[in-house]
């Protein structure tokens, strides 16, 4: 079949044609990186799902192995669907995943390598004495899905957090095992939130309060730490997290009342991000985030074009200093395809000025930059924190064109010269009319970025171009604010303030491809900003992308 090149990245992870969807099971195992995905063997839909494997010895180049799970058993023969990986000390790596029966019940299944001393995890075996959980009647069968790794307790337990729903309330079930065969479920949920709909894919995982630099296995049992607990949201394809204690004794968690719970809660990715998971580095003492961005082209399009869905660059996870909120980073070993380096330093933007970036290829590149606003924060427009804007409403109100005071101040991505077509990805200064503080928003807006037209009123005929944004949290003492932006064809990864907000999105421009993409730095707004440091690199294709036999 063929497959249409124009859009597709060239340095993140994707298959060479078809759908993918979810991250499954990442795991670092005798040398190896080994990354499962949700994989449509027929097409470029969702449908005819398997668990794909690749594997990596750097997380930047992967070699494609054969299928590890597809349909086959009575216990999951309509769905092979997501899941984790638990390396468990004796028995080797085990898969748990969502094997869906012939009466479309969701149930947990677990499968084991043939050979675990095969560092590539070639094959791999469905015991018949699954499944392991299946919903009992208090439960519903058909909203029961995505076990966690587990981790072992103190209490001699190995535990896993399954995703639920009873009515409009989101679940997270806890399961509780001593050999790993036997799951009981804890008498109440680890946790769960009224009218947020179904959880899927949750993830659950301990953060250090002392160290800023490394990231801690499950099983860490220090008190200097708290919990995260992330689900994606099915009813609006958001994914949001808490900060909170987790009680082993209760097997319950609690988030800390100054993490919103719900639909306003903290995000990895404010664009398009979902169905995301960690796992533990032990090579390099991190802990690795993976997440699926999936397609905002029209449904025709993705099938013509013959691949859809890509996960976006794995990123390390920490606790930021100030202790409410994580940090993401793009993992160090991406920077090994910088090549064609570009430097700009201390230069002035007045307002409506634009400075292009030459002497590297816009359409696929890395490129870091900060700012000063120091000067002039006094100028910034007045932020009324009576506002009940949600940052996605004021982007759009207030996009990369609208003069303000501090800001709009950024990157332009994936631009023709006369902004025909354009993602811009910037920042915007108010200043709270309260507190007198800076209040930041930053925006990755999509709506300039193509001007393909829709192909009709209906929601699979239309591009998805949303204004995203979130708040950015820094108080600008030293006046100094950071955007790092990972442009790869249609797939446009921003990081504002070195992670504390991260916005992800996808674009299909018709002009600004390719040579004839263009990356500028600007600024609309009233004041003055300085760039006191730009730096530019062309990102290399990586030798080795998943060129297997697929
Ligand atoms: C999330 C999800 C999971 C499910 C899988 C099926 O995108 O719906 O809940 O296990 O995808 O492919």
């Amino acid at each position: 079949e063929a497959v249409n090149h124009l859009h597709r990245s060239a340095f993140h992870f994707q298959p060479p044609r078809h759908w993918i969807n979810d991250p499954n099971g990442p795991v670092y195992y005798k040398g190896f990186y080994h990354l499962f995905y949700q994989y449509n063997t027929k097409g470029a839909v969702w449908g005819n799902i398997v668990w794909a494997h690749s594997v990596s010895k750097d997380l930047v180049n992967w070699e494609a192995l054969e299928h590890a799970l597809y349909p086959s058993k009575w216990f999951d023969i309509k769905g092979t669907w997501s899941g984790s990986i638990t390396i468990v000390p004796g028995k080797g790596p085990i898969i748990l995943y969502t094997g869906v029966n012939q009466n479309e019940t969701q149930i947990q299944n677990y499968a084991i390598p043939k050979d675990p001393s095969d560092p590539y995890l070639r094959k791999w075996i469905k015991p018949d004495d699954n499944p392991l959980v299946m919903p009992d009647y208090t439960m519903n069968g058909s909203a029961f899905r995505d076990p966690t790794t587990a981790w072992f307790s103190e209490d001699g337990h190995w535990r896993t957090v399954v995703g639920s729903k009873r009515k409009n309330r989101g679940i997270a079930y806890i399961y509780r095992s001593r050999d790993f065969k036997h799951w009981v479920k804890a008498k109440h949920p680890v946790h769960s939130k009224e009218s947020t709909g179904m959880w899927e894919c949750p993830d659950f995982f301990p953060v250090s309060t002392t160290d800023f630099q490394n990231g801690l296995d499950l099983d860490y049992t220090g008190s200097n730490t708290k919990h995260v607990l992330k689900v994606s949201l099915d009813l609006t394809r958001f994914e949001y997290y808490t900060l909170g204690t987790y009680d082993p004794k209760k097997d319950r968690y609690v988030p800390n009342g100054d993490t919103p719970d719900g639909w306003d809660g903290l995000r990895f990715d404010y664009g398009n991000y979902y169905a995301s998971k960690t796992f533990f580095d032990y090579k390099k003492n991190r802990r690795i985030l993976w997440g699926w961005a999936n397609e905002s082209d029209t449904l025709e399009d993705d099938i013509s074009k013959g691949w859809a869905g890509l996960q976006v660059i794995p990123r390390t996870v920490l606790l930021d200093a100030n202790k409410k909120q994580l940090v993401f980073w793009p993992i160090e070993e991406i920077e090994s395809l910088r090549s064609n380096y570009v430097r700009m330093n201390n230069k002035n933007i007045t307002m409506g000025q634009r400075l292009e970036v030459e002497g590297i290829t816009p359409a696929q590149a890395d490129v870091e930059v900060t700012f000063n606003v120091g000067q002039c924060l006094e100028k910034a427009e007045a932020f009324d924190p009576s506002f009940t804007f949600k940052p996605f409403d004021l982007c759009k109100i207030k996009g990369s064109n609208v003069t303000g005071g501090v800001g709009p101040f950024g990157l332009i991505t994936l631009a023709t010269p006369d902004l025909e077509e354009y993602t811009p990805v910037f920042f915007r200064v108010f200043k709270d009319t309260s507190t007198y503080k800076p209040k930041v928003l930053m925006c990755s807006d999509a709506r300039p970025s193509s001007l393909k037209q829709d192909r009709g009123p209906l929601k699979q005929d239309r591009m998805y171009k949303p204004s995203f944004a979130g708040f950015v949290d820094v108080d600008l003492s030293d006046g100094r604010i950071s955007l790092r932006s990972l442009i790869d064809h249609s797939v446009v990864e921003s990081f504002g303030a070195l992670g504390k907000t991260v916005i992800t999105s996808r674009v299909y421009p018709v002009k600004a491809v390719k040579e004839n993409a263009h990356l500028y730095v600007f600024n609309n707004g009233t004041q003055t900003v300085n760039v006191e440091s730009l730096d530019a690199w062309s990102m290399e294709r990586p030798l080795k992308m998943n060129n297997g036999a697929l």
